[in-house]
């Protein structure tokens, strides 16, 4: 049986939806491990939109007491796909984190500058805990000195779309991860 074509945008896939599902279930255990006794329940705030997906499967993993805080980042201006200049905080969490366990999400973690900003954010509000889980990282890109708590993947320096990940905020609903195609790129 002939295998099935990928779309003319993808170049090839590089994490699989099996491999996304396997390391999600893995990372859920670790996260509720890691947490152990919780001050009443924990908070998840995804950074918005890339984490979506993400969080969608990794939350229902968790078989703990959980609320949501939204937070939306501005990502890259339109067609880019290099992080310029400073990120936004667009959306800021709109509960109160005071005293909370926070498990903060991300899509993936490239120079940090987005991690950097928010965590400074969330520090200020006088959390109990604060852990940082992201799906994906760019490790010879992200800075040594941002630690995350948790890491699904670590990948080449590639611009990867798919599982929430975007490019000019398409390709989000791709189920598995995959390196765009350098004619892609650009054209819009
Ligand atoms: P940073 O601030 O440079 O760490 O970039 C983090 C944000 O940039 C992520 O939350 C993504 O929205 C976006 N980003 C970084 N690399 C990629 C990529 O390869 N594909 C899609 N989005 C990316
Ligand atoms: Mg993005």
């Amino acid at each position: 049986m002939a295998a099935k074509a990928l779309p003319d945008f993808v170049d090839r896939i590089l994490i699989t939806e099996e491999q996304l599902q396997g390391r999600v279930t893995e990372m859920a255990a670790e996260i509720v491990r890691s947490f152990g006794e919780l001050e009443s329940h924990l908070t998840l705030v995804p950074i918005l939109h890339g984490s979506l997906i993400f969080l969608a499967d990794l939350m229902r993993r968790m078989p703990v007491k959980m609320e949501l805080g939204l937070l939306t980042v501005s990502s890259y201006p339109g067609t880019a796909t290099a992080s310029t200049g400073a990120p936004e905080i667009l959306m800021d969490v709109a509960i109160d984190l005071k005293g909370r366990d926070v498990l903060l999400i991300d899509d993936i973690l490239d120079t940090g500058r987005t991690l950097r900003k928010v965590t400074q954010r969330l520090q200020r509000k006088g959390l109990r805990r604060l852990k940082i889980a992201t799906l994906l990282r760019k490790p010879t890109k992200a800075p040594p000195e941002l630690i995350v708590d948790f890491v699904g993947f670590d990948i080449e320096d590639a611009f990867v779309v798919g599982y929430g990940l975007d490019y000019n905020n398409y390709y989000r609903n791709l189920p598995y991860i995959a390196v765009l195609k350098e004619g892609a790129v650009g054209g819009a």
